[in-house]
């Protein structure tokens, strides 16, 4: 137990380079603390005292805007980073070396029973504000850009990005045609460009007609 402490400890050290001593780590990171709750929450569960796990993790989902379910299994080394908004489900798995920062959820689709919650392998990152929603693996060693809407199984070695996600990186090689996120096209601006070609198309064709108009005029008074 103590060695899992001490990892926990170490944890915050190799994820957060703004992490200062052991005694801030202890007292100040409410990811850590969240962490050691769910450990109690997830014995009790095991041994099915479900309403007391449930209130531990409602007490520390109090302290730590951090929820995590106590039928969540979690591997070693999980570091939440800042924590605020984490939604981790009942029946998800956590692998080893996972980082997750605030804001993700990892949770389901609808009201189905059963697993319906993701699996999520080792040394994966899961970006600010992502979700994973679904009864599916992400793959080993793949990272899940901020705010994707991950709704389908990831590979081994991916990055996700986008909504709905989107593999854009697959064992360091870029892949496909992703979308360009920077230049996704606006209709409103599109709409307004054949607007504007119409306007100039008429003003031609007006000033043409005052030109032809003022010839005939010229003709006639000769
Ligand atoms: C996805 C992430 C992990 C980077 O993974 P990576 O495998 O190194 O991927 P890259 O940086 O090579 O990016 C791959 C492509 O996805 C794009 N991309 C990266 N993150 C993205 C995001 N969140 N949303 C949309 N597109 C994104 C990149 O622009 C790049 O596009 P390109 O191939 O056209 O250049 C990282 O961008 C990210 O989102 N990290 C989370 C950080 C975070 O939440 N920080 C909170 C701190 S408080």
């Amino acid at each position: 137990m103590l060695r899992q402490f001490r990892s926990d400890v170490q944890t915050v050290f190799e994820n957060d380079p703004a992490a200062r001593s052991r005694f801030e780590v202890i007292f100040t990171y409410s990811g850590v603390h969240a962490i050691w709750a769910h450990r109690l929450a997830h014995a009790l569960y095991k041994r099915r005292w479900y309403t007391l796990a449930r209130m531990i993790s409602q007490f520390s989902r109090f302290m730590t805007g951090i929820e995590i379910h106590p039928g969540a299994r979690i591997g070693q080394r999980l570091f939440i980073d800042h924590g605020m908004g984490v939604v981790i489900g009942e029946t998800c798995e956590i692998g080893d070396d996972v980082v997750i920062y605030q804001g993700v959820t990892l949770g389901g689709t609808g009201k189905e029973k059963g697993k319906r919650h993701p699996t999520i392998g080792n040394n994966v990152v899961i970006g600010s504000g992502a979700k994973v929603l679904g009864s599916f693996r992400v793959g080993d060693n793949s990272n899940i850009g901020s705010n994707a809407v991950v709704l389908r199984e990831v590979p081994d070695n991916c990055t996700v990005v986008g909504n709905p996600g989107r593999v854009v990186r697959r064992n360091g090689e870029r892949v496909g045609d992703r979308l360009d996120h920077t230049q996704l096209p606006d209709p409103v601006i599109e709409m307004l460009r054949a607007m504007q070609k119409e306007i100039d198309d008429l003003k031609k064709e007006v000033h043409k007609a005052k030109q032809e108009g003022n010839e005939i005029h010229d003709r006639i008074n000769l």
